[in-house]
């Protein structure tokens, strides 16, 4: 008997089963370089896959865009050289009897503030701006200072590229034999920006009311759709803080929230995957749901909480990402929300990165390691 046996019962969505309620959350390595996944890549996957983990979302993975990442070593999905590595990644994780889920990321307005990066023309953001001056960030100050002058809003050209790059990348990983397709819509990158009053204040199709800011994002849900078929399905991040401001809010009620997400359910969203720092901070007054709980009870479609499992995180008010990294066993408190049915699935980040072994540990109730700051630097 073991304290999260309640989270070892499988999910099905639609035809994928998952063996259990447990993910390892994605996270950017920057260890493939010119974007070539390695053979370091494929055994770091593979031996947290064999701990029995409910799936892997892979790290955010490169459209082909010149501003999708601003990173020559952040894994791509098109190229010969890109597709065989990857290849061995996704199969090394199947031989360990996992399920591997790529995250498909357009950096839009963040590309080239955390990295002075790769290719060259104007960032994509919807109305040309990069966000408020005076957010709370984490990144290079300089980053933030170089991106307040306005751009050029993405023009339709910009826009129908960009969905056609998510259609290729979809259809690339779908060869591979990937087991669904997730799509980074949080954290103040492209989807994030149209969504974000902020950064979208466009008067065409693309902006405007909830539903037409939730356009783009739902047009890029669509066109994966039409690659992947039926039975694959769709794992959507949407966050309410972001780069450009972590106290910044995507919606400040549970009616501007679903009118947000309805769009992008109708789309084909089957797992909505609700970025939070901590997984127990309550997102509106008089509730005491999370973000996740949230988007579950607004949509009716599945919802995955992320943040702080297992380590011992400030709550609410946390600066940085990397605030506070105690390793602490919070799984009771994790199960008790489980067992209200708030979310169907938890994401497990840095506790994973710390401990390759962490699920075996979790399962088995021993102590978990220590959280040493340099495993984050690995792949290993
Ligand atoms: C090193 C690192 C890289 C990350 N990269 C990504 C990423 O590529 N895509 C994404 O959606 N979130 C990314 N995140 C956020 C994590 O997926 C997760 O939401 C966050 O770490 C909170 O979960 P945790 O407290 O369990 O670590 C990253 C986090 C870390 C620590």
């Amino acid at each position: 008997m073991s304290i999260i046996d309640p989270l070892l019962q499988p999910l099905t969505l639609r035809g994928l089963t998952l063996p259990n309620r447990v993910v390892m959350a994605p996270m950017t390595r920057y260890r493939s370089p010119l974007g070539v996944p390695t053979p370091e890549m494929a055994s770091y996957y593979a031996r947290r896959a064999a701990t029995g983990l409910g799936a892997i979302l892979t790290e955010g993975v490169a459209l082909p865009h010149y501003a999708a990442a601003d990173h020559p070593d952040i894994p791509r999905l098109d190229g010969v050289d890109v597709l065989n590595g990857w290849k061995a990644v996704v199969d090394a994780v199947h031989d360990a009897g996992g399920v591997i889920i790529p995250q498909l990321w357009h950096q839009g307005p963040m590309w080239n503030v955390e990295n002075v990066g790769t290719g060259t023309g104007n960032p994509m953001r919807p109305s040309g701006i990069w966000g408020p001056a005076d957010g709370v960030i984490s990144f290079r100050s300089e980053g933030r200072e170089e991106s307040l002058t306005s751009v050029p809003q993405m023009g339709d050209s910009d826009i129908a590229d960009i969905i056609a790059a998510y259609a290729l990348a979809a259809r690339n990983a779908v060869a591979l034999g990937v087991d669904g397709i997730a799509i980074h819509g949080a954290h103040g990158y492209l989807i994030d920006s149209f969504l974000w009053d902020y950064t979208n204040r466009r008067a065409d199709q693309w902006g405007g009311d909830p539903a037409r800011r939730a356009a783009f994002g739902a047009a890029v849900v669509r066109a994966i759709r039409a690659e992947i078929g039926q039975d694959m399905p769709i794992v959507l991040r949407f966050s309410q803080f972001k780069m450009q401001d972590y106290r910044a809010v995507l919606a400040n009620t549970p009616d501007a929230l679903g009118d947000l997400l309805g769009p992008l359910a109708d789309a084909g969203v089957d797992l909505f995957d609700a970025s939070q720092r901590y997984f127990d901070t309550p997102i509106f007054e008089g509730s005491n749901l999370n973000l996740a709980g949230w988007a579950k009870k607004l949509t009716g479609k599945a919802s995955m909480t992320v943040g702080g499992v297992a380590l011992d995180k400030a709550k609410g008010g946390a600066k940085h990402i990397d605030d506070s990294q105690q390793s602490v066993n919070n799984l009771p408190l994790l199960v008790e929300r489980f067992e209200r049915s708030e979310f169907d699935l938890v994401a497990v980040g840095r506790a994973i990165l710390n401990d390759p072994d962490w699920f075996t540990k979790a399962k088995d109730g021993q102590p978990f390691l220590p959280f040493d700051p340099a495993n984050l630097e690995r792949l290993a």
